[in-house]
């Protein structure tokens, strides 16, 4: 051990984060609140809007879908085209929300140039909101609000360190990358008071000079930058818990499809020095799914507690 209390670089292979056996978890949690919901004759509903036809985006909103309709959610997915004006997209949007059956609406990301993103996240309200892009939540979620729908990917990173024995109170916990995404809310739900927050939290980037001296200070390792392979070995420091939240599609012949998905992380790598790291594809992935069901039952049950 070292003084720390981490486990010191001991040739040992770090154990496997898997978020699919957690993400299955709350799936379950998920679908057993809407069962109770349902007795009640109350169904939660989720709108997913996808702009086109680029293939990644398809396949994660299939997988939303999908997952939404096993979990008992009535879930509605709503496919445009690339050539949507802005004010129709705008329009539409307004419909879902004053639609009473929808509780959830999610714009699957990124959106065609002629589309004005931000004013559409602006335009989902945000009670809504399950991916916590209006500005009124990331507010909410910056000033420490405990109550907001947090986005999915930085809440579904907390459940996994949370119910795989990682708590990140008092512990240093690095984050690489600072996109609206991903990095800039894992850093303010890991600031947070109380469950799942009170680290000491660094954001490190694209612009952060010597990288490795920032990144092996972390006992918790967060990568969110969107490139195979950034955070080598020798950037870890021995023990910590890595957290890979990259998801790239690399060339491999030798594959049926003709690519292979790998993290951001040299896993090979980086599994000789950390005491615990999640594999890509089946680490943060899945999470993120199960937590937009999470934040559209909890969605569905706040308007219904206003109702009465
Ligand atoms: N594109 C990539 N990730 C996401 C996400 O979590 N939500 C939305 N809406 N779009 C995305």
């Amino acid at each position: 051990m070292t003084a720390s209390g981490l486990r010191g670089g001991t040739g040992m292979a770090a154990k496997l984060i898997l978020g699919t056996e957690v993400a299955r978890r709350i799936r379950d949690e998920v679908a057993t609140r809407v069962g109770a919901m349902k007795e009640k004759g109350r169904i939660p509903g989720l709108a997913t809007v996808l702009v086109g036809t680029d293939p990644a985006s398809k396949a994660y909103v299939g997988m939303k879908n999908r997952a939404a309709t096993e979990a008992g959610i009535r879930s509605r997915q709503i496919d445009l085209p690339a050539s949507i004006p802005h004010a129709e997209l705008l329009g539409l949007v307004s419909g879902l929300n004053a639609d009473p059956e929808v509780h959830g609406i999610l714009v699957q990301l990124p959106l065609p140039s002629q589309v004005r993103t931000q004013e559409i996240l602006e335009g989902i309200h945000p009670s809504k909101d399950v991916d916590c892009f209006h500005p009124l939540n990331v507010g909410r979620l910056n000033t420490g609000d405990a109550h907001v729908l947090a986005p999915c990917t930085p809440l579904g990173i907390l459940e996994l360190l949370l119910r795989s024995g990682h708590d990140p109170r008092g512990r240093h916990v690095v984050v690489v990358g600072r996109s609206n995404l991903v990095g800039k809310p894992m850093a303010a739900l890991l600031l947070r008071r109380g469950r799942g927050g009170d680290a000491t939290v660094t954001v490190a980037h694209s612009q952060t000079p010597d990288l490795a001296a920032v990144t092996r200070l972390g006992e918790i390792l967060i990568v969110a930058v969107g490139r195979a392979g950034v955070v080598t070995r020798d950037m870890v420091r021995p023990g910590a818990v890595v957290i890979d939240v990259g998801v790239n599609r690399v060339d491999d012949p030798t594959a049926e499809r003709g690519y292979r998905l790998t993290g951001d992380v040299d896993f090979e790598g980086v599994r000789e020095v950390a005491s615990a790291i999640t594999p890509v594809p089946g680490g943060v992935g899945p999470m993120t799914i199960a937590m937009l069901l999470s934040n559209t039952v909890e969605a569905a049950s706040r308007s219904w507690e206003e109702e009465r």
